[in-house]
């Protein structure tokens, strides 16, 4: 049993294979946290210290109790207005204005599977491999109610909560708050560790101290970000890649989020994470509930790597779905650097041919085959296949394509539009913008009102009509700005609050309907490369492309960072020319290859441009991809170095028995009459005997862990790293 609960009922223990997390209903019904953490097969309520602090007040009925207080002690779910000074997790105003909620214990229940979140994303699970608690709490003073969820992944060390609130009164009250997360920590010393960035350069590891006082991580931009990602991790001061303590926590949702973490007057920490409090308000109306978006936590007491191991498994098995969940992705050549506007048919056909000659899958027809889409200042909205450029029509070249012995790809960017479109000139009233202002222009497009049902419907209409107009295996989902001048007309005034959560839903609804629709379809997410790379896209698409920025090197970093929560199955990764377009940089042609096979691999660039040097590796490459790729999306992921600070970028994939591994990288620069370098693998067993490929010396897997394999000499900056091992 994942769930434990003591024969009075409110002692709750949920268990999984190396961590434990404790709550109980006190004796005023409060319901307190008091552990998350290793395994201790003991109630861990001793360390709880309470002491009587000047300004910290009591609860009513604790009389002159003045040691109980909501401010000090670590509560299961904080709510604002009653005399718990941090930062608050739920607010509520009701009727008569006030916004105090105090909840108290109201019973439980335990449920065999995984609860759903009905129009959110969220973890599933087969029935015996979860269980569900329930919490139910009530307000002393109203008819609000509030259910705290807890989905409990025994074996994959997983633990999910998200929070229902319902309104069993008669009139109507408003959300202002209702964050998925609170997690009070009353001991230790602890580092944030978060992922911040800018387009073509997301997911920058960054850590630190806390501070005491109030520190974030968010987003207002209607989606998850480049500048920050839903995800966080609290790790002790001493936590390492493989020791130390730290807990994991990956909201599932796509939209604005914030990550709150404050340290309080008493060194405790409270973390919150849901949706972005000033991005939101709801109107619950009586007999209505409201659901907050799911946050999947983990812990570990053996570093960062176990706390990543656990996130990945979790997120291929249980979060992605579909055909594509396990099987291996087609390699891809997409034209967007090739070509950016400026193809036709032809061109198309030149570089799809020369591609499938080279042993690539799939070809992806980027931005630009649509309406009037020449540059980036129109057509966007019109999903109508432009025969100027495309003579004969789609299914002419998904044909020739096919003939190659290819699929075929293509790129929509459904939730946007151009001012110059047919779709903007008949329906102006559907993209966002506030009446008498102008809208803010971002790539010079505005964004649709994806909360309309009637926007939604058209949508789906149009891509289904494209889709089944030729026989298409894929498709990119772009989303190409943030989000801003939120007004809609569809929602009653005082319920505008409401849109940047209802865009998210409404963006939801239409990926579920195209997803079920197009079951065969790979459908890849890209927000300007990674702007919107979380848990809540991976529901609906396998894999996500995870930055505009294909220079070999800057990847290292920003794929390093994408690793720390999501599976390298899930992240879109290709070889482009050089120099590079992003960046000016010239990267040997291999090392590009070697860093974008970390992911779901493709070119980028038009392969008749090679050398004939050049075409011959890339049918090497692609031999290699179709030859390591199971045991690069299947395989345990260890980062062996971190290329924010050392001389080199490696990394590894192991096999689930250990028996081989691959080691990928490269070393940034030469110098000259130096030492070779050595890197401690991980993962492998010590007792086993392995060799590397094209080499006959036998190590140990004790050697190579604890003495490490020496890295070639290097020729040339950003010199590429490939060693096979295999077990003798
Ligand atoms: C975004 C994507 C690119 C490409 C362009 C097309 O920037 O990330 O890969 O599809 O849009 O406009």
């Amino acid at each position: 049993m994942a769930i434990r609960v003591t024969e009075q009922g409110r002692n709750f223990y949920l268990e999984t294979l190396h961590s434990m997390y404790q709550i109980k209903a006190d004796e005023y019904g409060v319901l307190k946290h008091i552990w998350y953490g290793s395994r201790t097969e003991c109630d861990m309520e001793y360390l709880l210290d309470y002491p009587d602090l000047g300004f910290s007040g009591n609860i009513y009925e604790a009389e002159n109790k003045r040691d109980y207080s909501l401010d000090t002690m670590p509560l299961e779910y904080s709510c604002k207005g009653i005399g718990d000074h941090r930062i608050p997790a739920a607010a509520i105003t009701h009727p008569n204005g006030s916004d105090a909620l105090d909840l108290r214990f109201d019973g439980y229940e335990i449920k065999k599977g995984k609860y759903v979140i009905s129009g959110l994303p969220a973890v599933y699970a087969d029935e015996d491999e979860a269980e569900t608690l329930e919490i139910y709490l009530k307000d002393t003073s109203s008819d609000i109610r509030v259910i705290l969820k807890y989905g409990v992944l025994e074996k994959k060390d997983i633990i999910t909560r998200s929070a229902v609130f319902c309104n069993m009164g008669d009139a109507p009250c408003k959300i202002t708050k209702a964050f998925s997360l609170c997690l009070d920590i009353p001991h230790g010393d602890w580092d944030w560790v978060h992922f911040h960035g800018r387009h073509i350069m997301e997911r920058l590891v960054e850590r630190r101290s806390l501070f005491h006082g109030v520190q974030e991580s968010s987003s207002n931009r209607g989606t998850s970000s480049h500048q920050q990602n839903p995800s966080v991790l609290l790790c002790s001061n001493d936590c390492t890649e493989t020791s130390g303590e730290c807990i994991g926590a990956l909201l599932v949702y796509s939209g604005s989020f914030q990550t709150k973490i404050e340290l309080t007057q008493l060194n405790q920490v409270r973390m919150l994470m849901g949706i972005n409090s000033e991005c939101f308000s709801w109107e619950l109306k009586p007999n209505e509930q409201f659901s907050t978006p799911e946050v999947i936590l983990s812990y570990s007491d053996s570093g960062m790597e176990t706390l990543s191991h656990n996130f990945h498994n979790v997120i291929r098995n249980n979060i992605c779905r579909g055909e594509y969940k396990q099987s291996e992705r087609p390699v891809l050549i997409n034209n967007w650097e090739a070509t950016y506007f400026d193809f036709n048919e032809e061109r198309l056909e030149n570089i799809a041919k020369e591609a499938s000659k080279l042993g690539v899958d799939m070809f992806v027809m980027d931005d630009g085959w649509f309406g009037k889409r020449d540059s980036d200042t129109s057509g966007l909205g019109d999903w109508f296949v432009n025969e100027e450029k495309l003579k004969g029509g789609l299914n002419t070249l998904v044909e020739k394509v096919k003939s190659y012995g290819m699929k075929f790809g293509i790129w929509f960017e459904p939730e946007m539009v151009s001012e110059d479109s047919e779709l903007y000139r008949t329906h102006p009233e559907w993209a966002i913008q506030i009446p008498n202002r102008k809208p803010t222009r971002s790539r010079y497009q505005l964004v649709l009102d994806m909360t309309r049902q009637d926007v939604r419907d058209y949508l789906f209409k149009v891509i289904s009509d494209v889709l089944s107009s030729a026989d298409i295996s894929y498709v990119k989902w772009d989303m190409n700005r943030s989000i801003c001048d939120w007004y809609s007309a569809e929602l009653p005034v005082e319920n505008m609050g409401e849109m940047q959560h209802r865009y998210v839903l409404g963006l939801y609804e239409l990926l579920d309907r195209l997803t079920s629709e197009f079951p065969h379809i790979l459908f890849e997410g890209c927000s300007g490369g990674g702007g919107r790379f979380d848990a809540g896209i991976l529901y609906y698409c396998p894999q996500i492309w995870c930055s505009d920025d294909t220079d070999a090197y800057e990847r290292t970093k920003i794929q390093y960072g994408t690793s720390f929560f999501y599976p390298i199955s899930t992240i879109g990764s290709h070889v482009s020319i050089v120099p590079n377009h992003q960046t000016g940089r010239i990267t040997p042609f291999e090392t590009r290859a070697v860093t974008a096979m970390s992911g779901s691999f493709g070119y980028e660039l038009d392969l008749n441009t090679l050398s004939e040097e050049e075409k011959n590796a890339v049918i090497e490459q692609n031999k290699r991809f179709k030859k390591y790729g199971p045991l690069i999306h299947n395989g345990r992921y260890y980062r062996l170095s971190n290329p924010m600070t050392d001389k080199f970028a490696i990394w590894s994939f192991v096999s689930e028995n250990s028996g081989e591994v691959l080691v990928h990288g490269m070393i940034f620069r030469t110098e000259p009459n130096m030492t070779r370098y050595s890197v401690k693998l991980r993962g492998l067993i010590s007792n086993k005997k392995y060799v590397v490929d094209g080499d006959n010396t036998i190590y140990t897997g004790k050697a190579l862990m604890e003495g490490g394999i020496l890295l070639p000499k290097p020729w040339g900056d950003f010199f590429p790293i490939e060693l096979h091992l295999k077990e003798v």
